[in-house]
């Protein structure tokens, strides 16, 4: 069984090796080497080559190397091909450390503080206890209730808004747009872990800014195109949004002299809040391909019509 890893060559290299120790029954190739490719049964792909079907004539699953798997063009790949997208505990623990961080860095008045000791200025404001905070997560798939777990933990007054219903315990949940306007009337602090569909492309726009809380904080960790930035520049301006924190833009890397680069209200991140570890993530995988071989269904199948 051959199985090929087309993604960041450095993790490549760490994959093959723990590859080579827990299955070495599985001939692993990192792109550009594929082996013999009529022999090449699974593929893990960041972007997957073009013209896959031809190149892999043989191919049975498509493993996404991301959390997300809207880098593919699904019209591109076989339609039967199952596509497999990464939930696995590594990922996961890095999206809880960057959401939280970044949710008490907004709770805490990072933002101000930053600005006052450049412009040297003492000024104490008043620590608002994390129960009177209102944090809301779009998103309640894995990382959204993993985060929203952690924060909790911290005490604050959590929700959740998600497509089709939710029970999370500890959370408000709100489902569906007709309780969209109920989730961000109490929401002091959004995060956005939505994969993106045709749905959530272009959700966080000035409409939705308009319906929270004034002076509101962001946190964007779903994908680039979810956000309309001008509507962003004009809430932050308008003191709408209070400060946003972005870890991913639409194009990435966000070209020279844009201007969320600068803006003092938003702090930048270059699409880092998590990534997929290769030492769980491989352990995931070999146990989705015990899955698969037994006929059980894998963790993280993609439902191709729902888009993630
Ligand atoms: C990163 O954004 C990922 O999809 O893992």
């Amino acid at each position: 069984m051959a199985f090929v890893y087309k993604s960041d060559p450095v993790r490549g290299a760490v994959w093959a090796r723990l590859f080579a120790e827990r299955a070495p029954q599985v001939a692993f190739h990192v792109w550009p080497e594929t082996g013999d490719p009529a022999a090449v049964r699974f593929l893990a792909a960041w972007i997957p080559p073009p013209d896959l079907a031809r190149l892999f004539p043989n191919l049975e699953v498509l493993f996404s190397a991301g959390a997300g798997i809207d880098q593919f063009d699904l019209s591109a790949l076989p339609p039967d091909l199952p596509i497999v997208r990464m939930i696995e505990p590594g990922l996961v623990r890095g999206m809880v450390e960057y959401v939280c961080w970044a949710v008490l860095g907004l709770h805490r008045d990072m933002p101000a503080y930053l600005r006052d000791q450049r412009a040297e200025a003492w000024t104490q404001l008043r620590v608002l206890p994390a129960a009177g905070r209102r944090v809301g997560v779009l998103g309640l798939g894995v990382l959204g209730c993993a985060v929203l777990e952690q924060l909790r933990g911290f005490g604050f007054d959590c929700a959740g808004w998600s497509r089709s219903r939710h029970a999370v315990a500890g959370v408000a949940c709100f489902a569906g747009k007709g309780e969209l306007p109920a989730f961000l009337a109490r929401t002091d602090i959004l995060v956005c872990l939505l994969p993106l569909t045709a749905d959530t492309r272009g959700m966080l726009d000035a409409r939705l800014f308009a319906g929270l809380p004034q002076g509101a904080g962001l946190v964007q960790v779903g994908r680039g195109p979810q956000l309309v930035e001008a509507d962003l520049r004009a809430a932050l301006d308008a003191g709408q949004i209070g400060h946003a924190i972005l870890d991913v833009c639409d194009p990435e890397p966000l070209p020279p002299g844009h201007w969320l680069w600068q803006h003092p209200k938003v702090w930048l991140t270059p699409h880092i809040a998590s990534m997929t570890q290769p030492e769980s993530a491989v352990e995931v995988v070999l146990a989705n391909l015990r899955r698969f071989e037994a006929g059980e269904p894998m963790v993280g199948l993609v439902d191709r019509g729902r888009g993630y």
